[in-house]
Order: structure tokens, then sequence, then C-alpha cells
């Protein structure tokens, strides 16, 4: 029996492969160079992992829902390469964003031609279930570009509650990882309760992974991060940090958070007072327990599914490897 990080090496390698193979063109080189370089950038390929993990729960089969697979990291990829022009980030991964290393144009129609392959692959699964995953696909990333929309339109405001907060990243990020889930469950031929259960703890997940996502931003060994340090502090993003900040702070705190609100640029100095601020409010903290609470839901989720020998134990690994993830 393999170990969970054997099988994941060995997962990664094979996605690794089968994104090359989907990537067969060289010209145009302005188009096919820079998606190149995104889908060679490495990244943990954290949802076609989960997708077959899912599969396999559900004793499935595994290669033929390779080319799913590939199709969610393609589809991930071209969120982040849009994501960086939106965000005015210069790194990704330990390397310069695609926007930075070509230009915006590049950086618009590498993403373009992204969720073209990412179609295209999807559309490729053999599978009875192939028009229903594609449905539910397409609705993900209506609900991916919801999220993105709210993440900037929260960028202006000081009022975002927290229900605001959790609903944008429930779009922007929890989606995509419970369609990953949902859909390995589906190609497994998983039971309704089944494919529900996989579901929610993909959501429940990509909740904990986003707000991990959030703490990273300023808690992060740089060096490890791989992307912009405090990015979020700078594009004033309305992350579960900064809004649980905004609602617990006493007066001069608050006026505190208010003045950096109010004013640009923002220098490193006062992206690592921000930070203090977030540590004596007790936000830092408050997000470790949500980060937790919401693993905690992602593994009572599967509870159902065990009853039935669906094998959950690599799906549990993988919520320890979202936990004490530094990139
Ligand atoms: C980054 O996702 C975008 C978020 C949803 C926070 P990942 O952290 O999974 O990015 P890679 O693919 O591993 O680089
Ligand atoms: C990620 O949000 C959401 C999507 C890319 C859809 P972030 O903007 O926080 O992701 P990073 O931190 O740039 O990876
Ligand atoms: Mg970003
Ligand atoms: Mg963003
Ligand atoms: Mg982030």
């Amino acid at each position: 029996m393999p170990t969970f990080e054997e099988k994941l090496s060995d997962y990664k390698h094979q996605i690794v492969e089968h994104i090359g193979k989907a990537i067969g063109k060289e010209t145009p080189v302005s188009l096919y160079e820079p998606i190149k370089y995104t889908m060679q950038g490495g990244g943990k390929r954290l949802r076609p992992v989960l997708l077959l993990l899912a599969v396999e729960a559900l004793n499935g089969d595994v290669q033929a829902a390779m080319p799913a697979a590939v199709a969610v990291e393609l589809l991930h990829n071209f969120t982040l390469v849009h994501d960086d022009i939106m965000d005015n980030d210069a790194t990704r991964r330990g390397r310069a964003t695609v926007h930075e290393k070509w230009d915006t144009s590049v950086a618009l129609l590498a993403g373009d031609g992204l969720v073209a392959l990412a179609y295209q692959n999807l559309l490729n699964t053999r599978s009875p279930h192939t028009l229903r995953i594609s449905k539910l696909f397409t609705s993900a990333l209506i609900d991916l570009c919801e999220g993105q929309a709210l993440d900037r339109e929260f960028e202006t405001r000081s009022d975002v509650s927290m229900d605001e907060y959790l609903d944008m990243i429930r779009k922007k990020t929890a989606r995509l990882l419970s369609l990953c889930a949902q859909m390995g469950a589906i190609l497994a031929d998983g039971t309704e309760d089944q494919i529900q259960a996989l579901k929610v703890y993909g959501e429940s997940l990509g909740m904990a992974f986003q707000i991990q996502d959030d703490l990273l931003d300023i808690t992060a060994d740089p060096k490890k991060l791989g992307k912009d340090f405090g990015s979020d502090i700078r594009q004033k993003k309305k992350t579960f940090l900064l809004v649980h900040a905004l609602h617990h702070a006493n007066a001069r705190q608050k006026q505190q958070l208010l003045n950096y609100l109010n004013h640009e640029p923002v220098q490193d100095a006062e992206v690592l007072h921000i930070r203090d601020l977030f540590n004596e409010i007790g936000t830092l903290q408050e997000a470790v327990s949500a980060v937790k609470q919401y693993l905690t839901l992602a593994e009572d989720s599967l509870n159902p599914i065990e009853k039935v020998h669906a094998k959950t134990d690599c799906l549990k690994d993988l919520l320890q490897l979202v936990q004490g993830r530094q990139a």
C-alpha cells in the first residue's frame, strides 16, 4: 500500500504528464508560451488531486477521470493568470506573473486560451456523466466570476460583513474545490447522497483553504510563499483578517484601520503595522480557529459515506495537508 505522500506524488506526476499532452501546440508563440509557462510553473495541483481522490474513494476509474482532472487544473490556472492582473501582483509560484513577464494583453489571451483548453479536456472525458459534469463546471465558473467581482467591489468598502465575506469566498474559491469533489463522485457513479457528501467536503475544505490563504498573505515566510507578500493589505482586500479586525477593534484600533483604508499608497512598514494590529485584536488566532472549524466540517461530512465503505483515509490526509500548508 503506498503512503499518502507517495500517492500524492504519483497523482501529481500523472497530472503534469497529461497537462503536457493537453497543450500540444507551439504557435502562435505569444499564446502558447505563456500558457506553457503557467502550466509548467509548479503549483500544488490540489484541485485535480482532490478530484482523483474523490473518484478513488468511491472505487471509480481514476484513469478515465484524468481529462476532467486536467480540465479543473487548466481552469484554476486561468483564474490565477487573470487574478494576478486584477490584484496587481508581480509574482506567483516564485516567478514573475504572466502580465509582468509579458504584458496584460498576453495574460488576458493566455487566460482565455486556458478556459478553452479546459473545456476541450472536460468534453473529452469518456463517461455517461459528461454532460452533467459540464453543466456543473459551467455553473461553478459563473460563481467563481461572481466571487471575483465581489472581491473587487469589496476593495472600496469598509463595511463588509463577515457573512458577505464568507459568501464571496464560497464563490471565488470554495465552489471550485466543491466542484472537484462533486465531479469525482459523479464520475465514480456515486449515489446522490455520496455526491452531496463529497460536495460539502470540498466546499468546507475550500472555505478553510481561502481563510488560510488570507492568513498566509502576511504570516508566511515570503521566500516560501512565492507570491507578493502583503498583497491583500496593499490592495485593501476585505480578507477574513480585515473584516474580523474591523468588527472587533477598539476605538483606537478602529481609527488606525480606517486611516490605513483612506490613503494610498500603502508602505511596507504599514503592512507590518496592520499585521501587528491584527495580532493585538486577536484576529490571527481567530482565523486559525476558523480554518480548523471548516476542516472539521469537511471531516464530518465524510461520516455518512464511511458507513457504506467508501475509502476516505486519503481525503482526511488531504485536510491535514491544507492545514499545514506554507504556500
Ligand atoms: C491559489 O490557489 C488561489 C487561491 C484560491 C487562494 P493555490 O494555492 O492552490 O495555487 P497553486 O496552484 O498551488 O499555485
Ligand atoms: C483567489 O484569491 C481566488 C481566485 C484566484 C479565483 P486570491 O487573490 O487571494 O488568490 P492569490 O492569493 O492571489 O493566490
Ligand atoms: Mg490574488
Ligand atoms: Mg484575488
Ligand atoms: Mg490570496
